[in-house]
């Protein structure tokens, strides 16, 4: 079966390499002709660890290949992913179809012979139905059905993500696509992972359903880390000990600034915009967003405190910029919403991240960049460790108070022990311990 992925980002590159690898013919089409040209050249637009690898030797055995060549996919392909980008709309919070809708335009005339049409983009109910009725009306005797498959990876894991998913949903409104997909997703159910069949609508609500509550599971140990600092409990022994009951389980307890990144900021924001279209506003989800967003300024007030009270004219070093590690994705970071608040207050901030310092320069103005992390707190007031790269675990503590010229950490994300801190000399402060 021939497989024509459009869109070559996260999604598209990471799902169509694992096609290729389960042994299907991939095209993987994008507008962006320099990224086609990476690719073709062997360099890989995004940072994802094992990606490199896995498209080489699927390149080699000539079943990967790239192009910008839109038609000649299209013709050849039996099943069509659509993994263009859907980023929050400029103004209202709605997701932007622009790239869907402009993906339906194109391939509509070039259907020949019957296709699969598979969303895999995170897009709003009724999406699905909006593409059928935009190849339909192009071209009206065009054999095609439309599936929504949404994706669940996670940036950092992507490629384990994809080969050893939790489940795959497909929302398929005819048997003859649900054949292709069941086809396609073989290699996956040999492995037996889970497959859950459903209609497209209630397929594409699964995807924001799912975001928006690992978004609400994450605020709501992020305000429990608060009432711990209060109360003088610790969060990670409460996560521990609420994560042991099964029905809650231990995952996304984990305490922190705020989630960020390409998907759960927009995702949530596009749910309660299509919540208050239908007329059942999601009001849990409209507090959990705004929650998050006043937490990545508070993260900002919380420096300022273990400076003593002001940060004007200080310098503090900013360790980790991505929005998790193992990504080099700045999309929604939060050190981009904590870096404006501390220098809204006055302060002069140096930054070092080991693999996104390449996308932090076109987000971050004003920020003197380091080569490394020592190099990054020598003379400052205060370290902010906020992204929890594993080289930023293990920092030699004595070099850390021996560069700093005031002995303040702020960990957002706890990953040093607060007694080792304290015999160092370090006045350390994490969240919710
Ligand atoms: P991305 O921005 O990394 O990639 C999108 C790609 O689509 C870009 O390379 C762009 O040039 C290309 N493109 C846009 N219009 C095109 C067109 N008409 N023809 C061909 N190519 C075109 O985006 P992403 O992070 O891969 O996300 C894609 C979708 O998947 C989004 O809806 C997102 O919400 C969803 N998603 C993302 C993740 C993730 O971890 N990033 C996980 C699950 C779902
Ligand atoms: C998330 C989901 O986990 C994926 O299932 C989904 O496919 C994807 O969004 C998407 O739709 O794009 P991703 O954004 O790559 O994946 O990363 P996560 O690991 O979910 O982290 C998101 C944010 O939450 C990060 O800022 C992370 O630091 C934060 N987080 C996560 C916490 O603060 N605490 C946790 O316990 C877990």
């Amino acid at each position: 079966m021939n497989i024509t992925m459009i869109g070559a980002g996260y999604v598209g590159l990471v799902s169509g390499v694992c096609f290729a690898d389960f042994g299907f013919d991939v095209t993987c089409v994008d507008t962006n002709a320099s990224k086609i040209a990476a690719l073709n050249a062997g360099r890989m637009p995004i940072y994802e660890p094992g990606l490199a690898e896995i498209v080489a030797k699927n390149v080699k055995t000539g079943r990967l290949t790239f192009t910008s060549d839109l038609a000649r996919a299209v013709k050849a392909a039996d099943a069509i992913f659509v993994a263009v980008g859907t980023p929050t709309r400029r103004g209202d919070g709605h997701a932007d179809l622009s790239y869907v809708h402009a993906v339906a335009r194109e391939i509509a005339p070039l259907i020949d012979s019957y296709k699969v049409v598979i969303i895999k983009s995170t897009v709003p109910v009724g999406t699905g139905d909006a593409v059928h009725d935009i190849i339909a009306k192009t071209t009206p005797l065009a054999l095609f059905s439309v599936v929504s498959n949404p994706e669940f990876l996670r940036e950092g894991a992507a490629i384990d993500d994809f080969k050893r998913p939790d489940r795959v949903v497909i929302g398929a409104n005819d048997d003859r696509a649900r054949e292709v997909m069941a086809r396609l997703y073989r290699p996956l159910t040999l492995n037996q992972a889970p497959m859950h069949y459903t209609d497209r609508r209630t397929s594409e609500l699964i995807k924001y359903a799912a975001n928006a509550f690992l978004a609400t599971k994450i605020t709501f140990i992020n305000e429990m880390a608060d009432l711990c600092e209060r109360t003088g409990a610790n969060v990670q022994e409460l996560a521990r000990g609420i994560g042991f009951d099964n029905r809650i389980g231990a995952k996304f307890l984990h305490a922190g600034p705020g989630y960020g990144g390409s998907c759960f900021p927009k995702d949530t924001l596009a749910l309660i915009k299509t919540a208050q279209d239908f007329g059942a506003p999601t009001r849990i989800v409209e507090t959990v967003a705004a929650v998050n967003d006043q937490r990545k300024r508070a993260m900002g007030r919380k420096v300022v405190t273990a400076c003593g009270g002001s940060v004007r004219d200080k310098t503090i070093a900013i360790l980790g910029l991505t929005f998790k590690p193992n990504t080099d994705d700045m999309r929604d970071a939060p050190s981009i919403a904590i870096i404006q608040s501390l220098q809204d207050m006055g302060a002069a901030i140096r930054v070092f991240d080991p693999v996104g310092m390449d996308s932090a320069r076109e987000v971050l103005v004003d920020v003197t960049y380091a080569a490394d992390p020592y190099a990054c707190l020598a003379g400052a007031d205060a370290m902010v460790l906020v992204t929890e790269w594993d080289m930023l675990r293990g920092l030699d503590l004595n070099r850390v108070k021996a560069a700093l010229k005031e002995p303040v950490v702020v960990d957002l994300r706890n990953v040093y022990r607060p007694e080792e801190m304290k015999r160092v000399g370090l006045h350390y402060v994490s969240i919710g311990r």
